[in-house]
């Protein structure tokens, strides 16, 4: 493997790399995963209903306008312990959504999503797609950042849905990645765990918009030996692009 491929897909822990012939039972979860204990962590909590006043209307605003709300906002208890909104970033008629969790310290620090340790693998991630930052659409399930990096709440999820929903119907990406067990089972409103929900292609959103779940680059630092399972998400989801 040789070339600046081969030095992003080195960076993804993959030495040799072979698209495997379709199995007998593709599209169907794997029955085990590795990966189960972290995995088996419960869901996002009950939802309660997104209070309407904070949000009228977000589902008619431009980028402009919605990019002017996001910091504005204060429907959750979020925005009193954030330094900065993370609104997302990238171009805005993206063919690939990325959407992560949410912000950590040094995206609260800076307002940019993916900057830290798990950005820079991303980043590798997206380069072993040949693809550029600005080239795709990075956002989060959350704009604010929990504190001490917490797992997100169900009432923090419900206030920030409206927006990354609106984000996505202002892209029409071809394709979303969800990475992690959070942002996947918060977009596909489900609590099967993340071993069940990759390997597989979903649809998200008003025009069923392909989405692929993967692994967080955040757990991917933890366990570099599944990096290799998450090329064959990113190559599943290039094989998919709506
Ligand atoms: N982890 C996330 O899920 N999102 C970020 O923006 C940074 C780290």
């Amino acid at each position: 493997m040789t070339g600046a491929r081969g030095q992003y897909l080195s960076a993804l822990g993959i030495r040799r790399w072979r698209q495997r012939a379709p199995r007998a039972d593709a599209g169907q979860p794997p029955a085990t995963d590795s990966s189960a204990g972290a995995a088996a962590r419960p869901g996002p909590a009950p939802r309660p209903e997104v209070p309407t006043a904070t949000h009228a209307g977000v589902e008619r605003l431009g980028w402009e306008e919605l990019a002017e709300r996001v910091p504005a906002c204060t429907a959750c208890e979020l925005h009193r312990s954030r330094h900065n909104t993370v609104f997302g970033t990238g171009d805005v008629r993206a063919d690939w959504l990325f959407v992560g969790e949410a912000p950590g310290a040094e995206e609260d620090r800076t307002g940019e999503p993916f900057v830290g340790r798990a950005g820079q693998l991303l980043t590798a991630m997206l380069a072993a797609l040949d693809l550029e930052r600005g080239q795709v659409y990075i956002a989060n399930v959350l704009k604010c950042r929990p504190p001490e990096n917490r797992d997100p709440m169900g009432d923090e999820v419900a206030c920030c849905e409206p927006y990354l929903h609106r984000q996505v119907t202002l892209i029409e990406p071809r394709m979303i990645i969800a990475l992690g067990r959070f942002a996947a089972q918060s977009l596909l409103k489900s609590s099967e765990p993340i071993s069940r929900l990759r390997g597989r292609v979903h649809r998200y959103g008003p025009y069923d918009c392909p989405l692929v779940v993967t692994y967080h680059p955040a757990y991917l630092l933890r366990n570099p030996a599944e990096k290799r399972k998450t090329w064959a998400d990113l190559c599943l989801a290039r094989e998919n692009l709506g």
